[in-house]
């Protein structure tokens, strides 16, 4: 019996006041639905389909998984409408674990505990206990059993006062649910199919309803409006943060922390105050990251130092490295050990070897720098002609001065030296110094100009 998921993701979320669909609106800078998506993926499910109906051509292209079974509803007539629309993609003998496109925080382990904790042939309910349960399902019970679940506009005084909900999530064996779906009516307060009103049919068939708690009740929260999205973001870093620190990170200030992706840290890293991270990034053991760096799609080596205020972004930096404060790494850099990068230096598809130095104000674009060199303040390398990009090749243990203007093509081999100032255009020889600058003329007994005349100065 394998176990088929589906998330109901065909409402717009008029209140989130968004051209976006609410289930594209991000939370740790992924999509809601992919973190519901990434919830079950551990589950090993064998299909998951996934309803869509207002905005669905933008969910369906912002998610190219191939595996995902689309399922388009095309009225919004209730949950239950919206699961019927997947019965035929269904295989019977199946069970089906139904989760909320807008619910992204629900853990895994919760979702384990709601499938281990039912059998087969019972019907599993996600309940939570929540001092406001204002607008959400009631969970009926009659003594410990359950036996319904009634919505906010069709309850009583007496069950508004119930403080156990409905989370949304559930698990049906396919066989009932063909079975009862069709037997839905849209008798109630909003005039919709409610797919919660299956709980009444299981009892009444003598199907066990089985409710089981999430680890955490802050995971079934729903996100309606933007107020509820920042605070699931909240939720969401502070739980990074956890298993940071967890295994061996050290946070300065954990409420001061955002990963929108995922970050590995090594043991005994540091990190600093408002440092974002986003996409693929993984730092070694001892790290240290200053306060408010941005670091996207990087992988950072054993004791390197990011210095405060740095800017990384699609970089490979080895171990000992040291960068910043105030240093923007582009997309293609790769520095080698004990790599040094000072303030205002900017790299882009630059590979630096072991040990090479550019500590001040550089451009170092297109190039490859060998181990040992060092690259002076202000030097530049010349890589764009206007129509193309050109390469610059310094070698091992070169030395270019400050201010030198490297104009690509160009190479500078092994062991060579530029004079400070120079605007080289081609190949410097190992071993040999360039100078590429006019001549230095002094003007003996030369006057300054006077001062102009005040009325001149409008002119
Ligand atoms: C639903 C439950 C309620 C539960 C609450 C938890 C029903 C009838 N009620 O109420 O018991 O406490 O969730 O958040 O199920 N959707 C579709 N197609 C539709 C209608 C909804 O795909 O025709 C999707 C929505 O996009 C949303 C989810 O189903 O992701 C829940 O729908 P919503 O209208 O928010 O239901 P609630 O009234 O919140
Ligand atoms: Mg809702």
């Amino acid at each position: 019996m394998a176990l088929e998921v589906v998330v109901l993701a065909a409402g717009m979320g008029t209140r989130m006041r968004s051209a976006v669909p609410k289930v594209l609106h991000a939370i740790g800078g992924q999509p809601m639905l992919r973190r519901v998506l990434n919830a079950a993926t551990p589950l090993a499910p064998a299909r998951v389909h996934v309803v869509v109906g207002m905005g669905r051509e933008q969910v369906q292209a912002a998610f190219t998984d191939e595996t995902l079974s689309w399922v388009v509803q095309t009225e919004l007539k209730g949950t239950g409408h919206a699961v019927t629309q997947v019965l035929p993609h269904l295989t019977a003998g199946n069970r089906v674990l139904v989760l909320i496109g807008d619910v992204p925080l629900v853990t895994t382990r919760s979702l384990e505990i709601l499938i281990n904790g039912t059998a087969a042939d019972e019907v599993g309910l996600m309940t939570a206990v929540m001092p406001d349960p204002h607008g959400l399902g009631r969970i009926l019970r009659d003594g410990p059993r359950v036996i319904g679940i009634r919505e906010q506009k069709d309850a009583s005084p007496a069950e508004q006062a119930i403080k156990e909900i409905n989370t949304g999530i559930m698990l049906v064996p396919v066989d009932r649910l063909a079975a009862w779906l069709p037997r839905l009516s849209p008798n109630n307060a909003q005039g919709e199919y409610y797919l919660t009103d299956i709980i009444a049919m299981a009892v009444a068939d003598n199907v066990t309803v089985i409710a089981t708690s999430p680890v955490d009740v802050e995971e079934t929260g729903g996100i309606n409006d933007r107020v509820q999205l920042a605070a699931a973001e909240r939720i969401w870093q502070r739980r990074e943060a956890e298993r940071l620190m967890r295994g061996g990170v050290t946070l300065l200030d954990p409420a001061r922390f955002d990963v929108r992706g995922h970050l590995e840290g090594g043991q005994d890293s540091v990190i600093d105050v408002d440092v974002v991270f986003e996409g693929e990034v993984t730092l070694g053991s001892r790290v240290r990251i200053g306060a408010h760096c941005y670091i996207k799609n990087a992988v950072i080596g054993d004791n390197s130092i990011v210095e405060p205020n740095t800017f990384i972004d699609g970089a490979k930096l080895g171990a000992g490295v040291r960068v910043g404060p105030f240093a923007r790494l582009r997309p293609g850099t790769e520095l080698g050990d004990r790599v040094h990068i000072g303030n205002f230096v900017e790299t882009k598809k630059a590979r630096l070897g072991v040990g090479a130095k550019a500590n001040h104000l550089a451009y170092l674009g297109d190039t490859s720098i060998g181990g040992g060199s060092n690259i002076g303040a202000g030097t530049i390398t010349c890589n764009y002609d206007g129509m193309n990009k050109h390469f610059t090749e310094i070698g091992n243990d070169v030395f270019v001065g400050s201010n030198a203007t490297l104009v690509a093509p160009v190479t500078l081999e092994d062991g060579s030296f530029v004079a400070a100032g120079s605007t080289i255009t081609t190949r410097v020889p190992s071993q040999s110094l360039a100078v590429g600058r006019g001549r230095q003329r002094n003007i003996d007994g030369w006057v300054r100009p006077d001062r102009r005349m005040a009325e001149d100065d409008d002119d």
